[in-house]
């Protein structure tokens, strides 16, 4: 392992929000985790795509293992193995360039393999559970390594049991994925298949992960130019009853089914409360889509929190409904 102290995490997480560590460790082989001091207040850093760093830490853990391994090749079913260190899109883009179908449409996706199952990622009509046959990981009380069925893992729309029950206990050291060697594509989502069609792309697994990749890069800010963590809330999961009395007031109200009730997206919600833009000098929703909110002038994590109560009180506050954060506040 290696070690580095009083380390300032600013290029370590995508909102380059300045946190300090007192001790940050890169783990290169995932049997150093038996030889760490868990008593400290740690945390488990991917590509920090995904968090707010709001507090001072301790012990920052890294894992830099990365190796992907092909386990076995079945009638129509090919098995893989990623470490946690692996990008995240450099597994989709290893599956594309195999042939292996299912991950294509998660393409692009910023983070790590670790991070994927904590918070079941997922984009165009695809969550990484769809994917998954286990996980393995570390388990910080009893001292030994785990592994978890897809099943066991309780994954639910951007959660799973290693953001609940094991939440703090459980570090991700390797995720084994099930995927076909036959394609069966999913476009019906946000516009992936009126983009194939105007583009007359032929429907193939490299171009759904370039049309995917290309439909990200326009929707949504650039990251180096506007630092952010991607989805800032989680969309707004309500009842039939909620939906009837909205689209009574809004004709233009989208929304989904899902398994778990109704979705709107949080981001129609925070447009329509007059919030897309909106910015405190500080901190900024973005004007190119508003789910995002972006570290635009030095922000601290509280700038970026207040921001966020501005926007969970005017969507209250309008619409009756609480809205959650998506990213994770460490
Ligand atoms: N919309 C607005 N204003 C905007 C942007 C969007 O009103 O500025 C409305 C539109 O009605 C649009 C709808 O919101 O049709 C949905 O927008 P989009 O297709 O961009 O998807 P999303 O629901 O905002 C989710 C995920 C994204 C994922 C996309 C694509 C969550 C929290 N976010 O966003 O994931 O890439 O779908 O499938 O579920 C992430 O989790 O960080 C993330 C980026």
């Amino acid at each position: 392992m290696k070690i580095e102290h009083n380390k300032n995490l600013k290029n370590f997480n995508t909102f380059q929000i300045a946190a300090f560590c007192k001790k940050y460790v890169e783990i290169q082989d995932t049997k150093e985790l038996l030889e760490i001091n868990y008593d400290d207040n740690f945390f488990v850093i991917g590509e920090g795509s995904n968090v707010l760093l709001n507090s001072q830490l301790d012990t920052v853990l890294h894992i830099t293992a990365s190796k992907i391994t092909i386990l076995e090749k079945k009638s129509d079913i090919v098995v893989i193995r990623a470490e946690a260190g692996v990008i995240w899109d450099n597994f989709v883009k290893f599956c594309v360039e195999n042939k292996f179908y299912g991950a294509e449409n998660l393409s692009f996706i910023p983070g790590t393999v670790g991070a994927a199952p904590v918070q079941n990622i997922g984009a165009y009509g695809v969550e990484v559970q769809d994917i998954i046959r286990d996980v393995e990981f570390f388990d910080i009380k009893e001292q030994k390594f785990r592994i978890l069925s897809a099943k066991e893992c309780k994954f639910n729309y951007r959660s799973s049991i290693f953001k609940n029950e094991l939440k703090s206990n459980a570090i991700v050291t390797a995720v084994t994925f099930k995927l076909s060697l036959k394609p069966n594509f999913k476009l019906n989502y946000g516009g992936l298949s009126k983009f194939i069609t105007e583009k007359k792309l032929d429907i193939d697994i490299q171009n759904v992960r370039n049309s995917v990749i290309q439909i990200r890069k326009e929707k949504l800010p650039d990251v180096k130019k506007y630092p952010n963590a991607g989805s800032f809330f989680k969309n707004a999961i309500v009842n039939e009853q909620k939906i009837c009395e909205l689209s009574a007031k809004y004709n233009d109200l989208p929304y989904f089914k899902a398994s778990y009730g109704f979705k709107i997206p949080t981001a129609w919600l925070i447009e329509k409360a007059g919030l897309k833009g909106f910015a405190t000098g500080k901190a900024a929703v973005s004007s190119k889509h508003s789910l995002i909110l972006i570290n635009e002038n030095n922000a601290t994590a509280s700038d970026i929190l207040q921001l966020a109560e501005i926007i969970e009180n005017k969507v209250f506050e309008k619409f009756g409904i609480k809205i959650q954060k998506e990213v994770v506040i460490i």
